[in-house]
């Protein structure tokens, strides 16, 4: 007998709560639509602002209720006026992240009619591709844990400063799995299948395991075309033609890079949605920041929130055998593609004159003609 999810949901900073809200509103609408009953909220406080007033990063229980909820939600968190004495920013995020082993970051990319195409190529109308973005380790390693131990490579002498890039073969073998499955997955929903593994194996011994334990889950799956791509290779290619790609497999700090990148190619960051999925549970949220400037004015995109919330009941469909949530899901996925293809959908961000609210009731109605 499925039972009703929880939700761990954090607001965060800046127009993280904007976007989380009009998401809220979203989610309920297409469950209602679709009869299914919605889940219950856990709100848990975390960010920079919560650091400024309280000296911590995230409500003292807050780790914890994260992880007994089915999934959590993340608005945004940091403000660059609040840092740490390193001058890093507040991150609990990345400590959630770890906690939690969310290896696998999905950051769907997809053109949409009548938003802003960067490139002249005519293929570009048709871009729809994944990066999957090692979400644990890699280049963040010893950013995961503010100040992660020195022993476990670290230096902090007055004069150097390192940072150590980690590939470990399990997270690595599961995160592969993770990648030719989804690759799986979108051939047989008609797309093209294939998987890159995009590194640096030509210099880095760690970047060469990532490549070495690529080939050794590949032959597990043999029916998934792949390829290689060097990451420098890969942020030409994503320019010159990304039409090429269909999932991508990479490090934590070439993932955050080119799925930047590549959501410059379909509008900005408000088109970044971001699933972050371990084996445990999964964490969602749009890959922008927290944008304080435009905090609280009506102004931000929620669209990468919005869908963002998809995907997250795209997983809890999975998780809690919720059908119904998928279907959810879909009508969220199409509510945006028919909006954008009807010009109804002209977010600020793209120079539109539609602020947060104006987006979220747009999706709205497309959801009840949906
Ligand atoms: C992202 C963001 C985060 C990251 C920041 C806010 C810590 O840029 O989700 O891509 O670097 O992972
Ligand atoms: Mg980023």
């Amino acid at each position: 007998m499925p039972t009703e999810p929880r939700v761990a949901v954090i607001r965060g900073d800046g127009i993280g709560a904007d976007v989380t809200d009009a998401t809220l509103n979203i989610i309920n609408a297409a469950l209602n639509k679709v009869g299914a009953s919605p889940f219950t909220c856990d709100d848990i406080h975390a960010g920079a602002a919560y650091f400024a007033e309280t000296g911590r990063d995230i409500e003292t229980d807050g780790e914890t209720r994260a992880g007994d909820a089915d999934a959590i939600f993340l608005g945004a968190i940091g403000l660059p006026s609040i840092r740490h004495e390193d001058r890093t920013e507040i991150s609990p995020h990345l400590r959630l992240r770890d906690r939690f082993q969310l290896y696998a970051g999905v950051r769907p990319v997809r053109a949409y009619p009548n938003a802003p195409q960067r490139l002249a190529d005519p293929r570009a109308a048709g871009l729809d591709l994944v990066i999957i973005r090692e979400s644990t380790e890699g280049l963040f390693y010893t950013a995961a844990v503010h100040n992660r131990s020195i022993v476990e490579g670290e230096v902090t002498a007055p004069d150097a400063v390192s940072d150590i890039m980690r590939i470990t073969a399990s997270t690595t073998r599961k995160l592969h799995e993770f990648a030719f499955n989804m690759t799986r997955r979108r051939r047989d929903r008609g797309r093209a299948g294939k998987l890159t593994c995009v590194d640096k194996a030509n210099v880095f011994k760690s970047q060469a395991f990532f490549r070495t334990l690529f080939d050794e889950v590949a032959q597990k799956h043999q029916d998934i075309d792949t390829s290689y791509n060097y990451v420098d290779a890969m942020a030409l290619d994503m320019v010159r033609q990304p039409w090429e790609f269909d999932v991508m497999v990479m490090e934590n700090m070439f993932g955050d890079i080119l799925s930047d990148l590549a959501g410059g190619l379909v509008g900005g960051m408000g088109m970044a949605a971001c699933g972050e999925i371990g084996d445990e549970t999964g964490l969602f949220q749009p890959a922008h920041g927290s944008a304080p400037d435009i905090a609280g004015t009506d102004r931000a995109n929620p669209l990468a929130a919005i869908l963002s919330g998809a995907m997250m009941l795209d997983y809890l469909a999975q998780k809690c055998d919720l059908p119904l949530y998928e279907q959810a899901a879909g009508l969220i996925e199409d509510a945006v593609a028919k909006g954008f293809a009807a010009n109804a959908l002209r977010p600020m961000e793209f120079g539109g004159d539609m602020g947060t609210r104006a987006v979220t009731d747009e999706v709205l109605t497309q959801i009840a003609n949906g």
